[in-house]
């Protein structure tokens, strides 16, 4: 297959717009138009610093993740031990590689068959519409199993920040499986546990260029994450996340500055359904590029997962399978729009 450029490339070079960027409605949203209006959700706010505390301050905290976590599969992190600062300067220099010449950012270029690295959206089929995305996929954590040569030298300090950023949210990670355990009356390490020690963090840096034809094409088209979770830092400036509930999309308003942790499909799995794991899509901009950076917060491939114990009843019967690497299972059905959950529902 030939090499596909990138949406930058493709935006820089002047032709037209290939019809393989153009979204098929035929998936969650039928009949609603991609640039249609759409109205505003509210996120709920914790605050992480709170939700340990024995006093009805953390009760409160822990209610508010399990509400937020049960309905929209989506919260805000206060306090979370990020400084602004920290947050501005990996979305500054997010911003700063995708700026680069190309032959710059290919020194980073993914490689076939691999997914780490700097690149387009990846084409498993020919009749695959593509997203209106360009990416930087790296594995961040553990740490010896980072693959450096996708770690772009530039601009200067990219790769001092994302270690300071991945060590911070390392311990987000923790604080979050602890205190979603608590919210559901469970044992605080279930879900630590059932992920395995030392799990994976992988990053995502995503562009969205302007686009000539947002009322045809996807930035993100609709999908759930693989994820247990995943920690969110937004566009500050630029909308286009939505959230589908009901049938329904509603738009996440801009929040500078934050993280946003959104439920994955293996938490919903965990959870034995009890945390949704939602699903979101990104809508194109004709006059403004986006950017986001998006951790996913993952089980090492061989630990066992499944429903915890806690958490089936005869009231509540276990919904999914126990399943191992769940990301095999998921990118089968993500590429062709569908939904993976349900291929391990019981
Ligand atoms: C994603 O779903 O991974 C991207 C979300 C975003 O760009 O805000
Ligand atoms: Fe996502």
């Amino acid at each position: 297959m030939p090499k596909l450029k990138t949406v930058q490339e493709l935006v820089a070079s002047g032709e037209g717009l290939p019809e393989r960027y153009f979204y098929p409605p035929t998936h969650d949203g039928e009949g609603q138009p991609l640039n249609g209006l759409v109205p505003e959700m509210e996120i709920s706010a914790i605050d992480l610093s709170l939700i340990f505390s024995s006093s009805d301050e953390g009760q409160k905290e822990l209610s508010k993740l399990h509400s937020a976590l049960s309905t929209w599969g989506i919260v805000q992190v206060m306090n979370n031990g990020v400084t602004e600062a920290l947050l501005d300067k990996v979305y500054a220099q997010t911003k700063q590689f995708f700026a680069f010449p190309t032959e710059e950012k290919e020194k980073y270029a993914r490689e076939i068959g691999g997914y780490q690295g700097y690149g387009n959206d990846t084409i498993f089929s020919n009749d695959q519409a593509l997203d209106w995305m360009d990416r930087l996929h790296l594995r961040t954590y553990p740490e010896d199993l980072r693959e450096l040569k996708f770690w772009p030298e530039i601009p200067t300090g990219f790769r001092e920040t994302l270690h300071e950023y991945t060590m911070k949210l390392k311990i987000i990670r923790e604080q979050l499986f602890k205190g979603m355990a608590r919210s559901l009356k469970l044992e605080e390490n279930c879900f630590l546990e059932m992920c395995g020690e030392n799990s994976i963090m992988e990053t995502r840096f995503n562009m969205y260029p302007p686009c000539p034809r947002p009322d045809k094409v996807i930035a993100h088209r609709p999908h759930t994450d693989g994820s247990a979770f995943t920690l969110l830092l937004p566009d500050k400036n630029v909308e286009g996340l939505q959230f589908l509930k009901d049938g329904n999309w509603y738009k996440a308003p801009i929040i500078p500055d934050t993280i946003l942790v959104t439920v994955g499909d293996v938490l919903q799995i965990m959870s034995n359904g009890v945390y949704k794991s939602p699903v979101h899509r990104v809508v194109s901009n004709r006059e403004k590029e986006r950017i986001s950076v998006a951790t996913f917060c993952f089980p090492h491939a061989e630990q066992v997962i499944q429903p915890v114990e806690g958490l089936v009843s005869e009231a509540r019967p276990r919904l999914y399978k126990t399943i191992k690497n769940y990301a095999e299972i998921y990118f089968k059905y993500y590429h062709q729009g569908g939904r993976p959950l349900e291929a391990v529902l019981i």
